[in-house]
């Protein structure tokens, strides 16, 4: 734990504590008033340079939440807000306290292995970080088996949402070909209600994103849904992350002297290790997700793709098509390349810079060698929340800052690894 130097610095713990709720931290007040699975973890790295008993709360309040075969919902509806749709009562799921049945891409291994070896009280970060290891364990097990039924070495997501990137272009065409459900029921969004539309999901996706919630819904959240789901994706972002943080477990097990666990971590590595040329569309060394139900590479690419770098599996191929994206807008990394007619600079996962993607993707490239470009990528998220405030996203044309305001992972990353003196 360092302290806290500049304006800035102080600036984003004031909207981390401001929106902590009370063992858990919002993303934002207003559009997001629950617990996120992947925005918590992220944000347990911010409050560690505030506070790491806390930092270590908030990663124990979400997994109070896992479900018993293992998975780690996307939300923890702990307190109910009529200011979000879909709320609890859409998911059905029958959770106490309520979620909702989908997960998100798992970075709480990556975060907790992040804590535990910055930890300035070293004996209370192994105590808890230990008592975290077989929940950590069983959210891995349950993505490898649930997620992964014939044991290709890719996991499936079934629904945008689990991806983190809710409405990239990777999307388009596999949610496309959902067909909204006839008996759709009725539904108002709220997230418009605090955000100009412009910058979210269309309807025609919404419409989809609820008949996919109606349809599990009423296969009660059963495994069998990763078969006989209408959209089955193996998202190349959520696999990376995924890979990373098996990576990131197999240390902490390790470091606990748990061999079994060690042993079958590995395994997994190993497997996916293989599958994961299937990513990489030959002709141009892009990595693309593999939509599962069509079959195939989607045509999308988008700068889930540079997780590879954060999965340990980057090379100087992939090293060269990053350079030639960032070099397409003023600011790096645009979740979309700015020459392709998907990109949308302002809505959302269509072209928007988002620091936590930076952050991974930085961060990737650094611990594999080429400082060079991390740094840059640090740079430009420092200056885009050093010039345009602690936003939910920015256009990369010109930095202009987008979404909520007062964003919590936004604060966290800039605490956690931005605002830091580029080095
Ligand atoms: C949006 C984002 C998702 C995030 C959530 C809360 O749904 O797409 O990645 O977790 O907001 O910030």
């Amino acid at each position: 734990m360092t302290a806290l130097i500049t304006a800035r610095d102080r600036e984003a713990a004031e909207i981390i504590k401001g929106n902590d709720r009370g063992g858990y931290t919002v993303p934002t007040k207003g559009l997001y008033p629950f617990q996120w699975n992947w925005d918590s973890c992220l944000v347990a790295l911010g409050w560690a340079r505030i506070d790491e008993d806390r930092a270590w709360t908030e990663i124990e309040t979400l997994f109070s939440a896992q479900w018993p075969d293992g998975m780690v919902p996307h939300i923890v509806f702990h307190r109910p807000d009529p200011g979000y749709f879909p709320g609890s009562e859409r998911w059905g799921t029958g959770r106490t306290p309520p979620t909702s049945g989908i997960t998100q891409p798992p970075v709480a291994a990556s975060c907790v292995r992040r804590i535990l070896e910055g930890a300035a009280d070293g004996v209370m970060a192994e105590r808890r970080a230990r008592a975290l290891l077989p929940k950590l364990l069983a959210y891995h097990r349950w993505f490898h088996g649930v997620r992964d039924p014939d044991g290709v070495g890719l996991v499936s997501v079934l629904h945008p949402w689990e991806t983190g990137m809710d409405n990239s272009p990777a999307w388009d065409d596999a949610l496309g070909r959902v067909e909204v459900a006839a008996d759709l029921e009725p539904y108002v969004r709220r997230d418009t209600q605090h955000v100009n539309a412009s910058m979210r999901p269309t309807k025609a996706e919404y419409d989809r994103y609820m008949t996919l919630v109606g349809f599990f819904r009423a296969r009660g959240w059963r495994d069998e849904i990763t078969r006989a789901s209408p959209f089955r994706v193996a998202d190349v972002g959520l696999n990376c992350i995924l890979m990373r943080a098996d990576r990131d477990l197999l240390a902490l097990a390790q470091r606990f002297g748990d061999d079994a666990a060690a042993a079958e971590i590995a395994s997994w590595i190993e497997r996916s290790e293989r599958a994961f040329g299937q990513f990489v569309d030959p002709a141009t060394s892009m990595w693309h997700s593999i939509d599962q139900v069509a079959g195939g590479r989607v045509p999308a690419a988008t700068h889930a793709g540079f997780l590879a770098f954060w999965a340990g599996c980057g090379d100087d191929r992939l090293l060269a098509l990053l350079e030639a994206w960032i070099a397409k807008t003023r600011y790096a990394v645009a979740s979309t390349a700015a020459d392709d007619p998907r990109f949308d600079a302002i809505r959302y996962w269509r072209g928007p810079i988002w620091a936590i993607t930076n952050f991974m993707v930085g961060e990737g490239l650094r611990q594999s060698g080429h400082d060079g470009i991390a740094r840059r990528i640090r740079a430009d998220t420092r200056e885009l929340i050093d010039r345009g405030g602690f936003y939910e996203y920015f256009d990369p044309r010109d930095g202009a800052p987008c979404g909520g305001s007062s964003f919590t992972w936004t604060a966290a990353m800039w605490l956690a690894w931005a605002g830091s003196e580029p080095g």
